[in-house]
């Protein structure tokens, strides 16, 4: 896959747009990233399993690893390392930066097949 080379951050939201859940899905270019807070940390990625491509966000987190609500694959959310099948791939993990109260992920360093860079970067 072609890789995009320069970062390119783009702000996806504010820590106040967490709510109990501690989770968020934002939109970024028609793709779903799906935004946790675990502590102090963000950690975002592409909300789609690489088991059959079913969303994430209503899977269950537990000590940092996000369990697929579909078929149970688990991914360690430090790496995005497929723990446990049926899923075998990593998931697609953003670099995420705080600018004060600011969530930033950065989309330049991913496969440009799944996002773009904006016009702005
Ligand atoms: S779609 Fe996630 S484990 Fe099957």
């Amino acid at each position: 896959m072609e890789k995009t080379q320069a970062p390119c951050w783009l702000h996806i939201a504010s820590i106040s747009d967490f709510d109990s859940s501690r989770r968020l899905v934002r939109e970024v270019e028609g793709r779903s990233i799906l935004l946790l807070q675990l502590g102090k940390a963000i950690i975002a990625l592409y909300n789609v399993c690489t088991h059959l491509g079913q969303p994430l966000d209503r899977g269950r987190v537990v000590a940092g690893q996000l369990i697929c609500p579909f078929h149970g694959a688990c991914f360690d959310l430090r790496t995005g390392a497929a723990l446990s099948g049926p899923a075998v791939a990593p998931l697609l993990l953003f670099p995420v930066k705080l600018e004060n109260t600011e969530v930033l992920i950065d989309v330049g360093t991913l496969p440009a097949s799944i996002i773009r860079k904006s016009s702005n970067c």
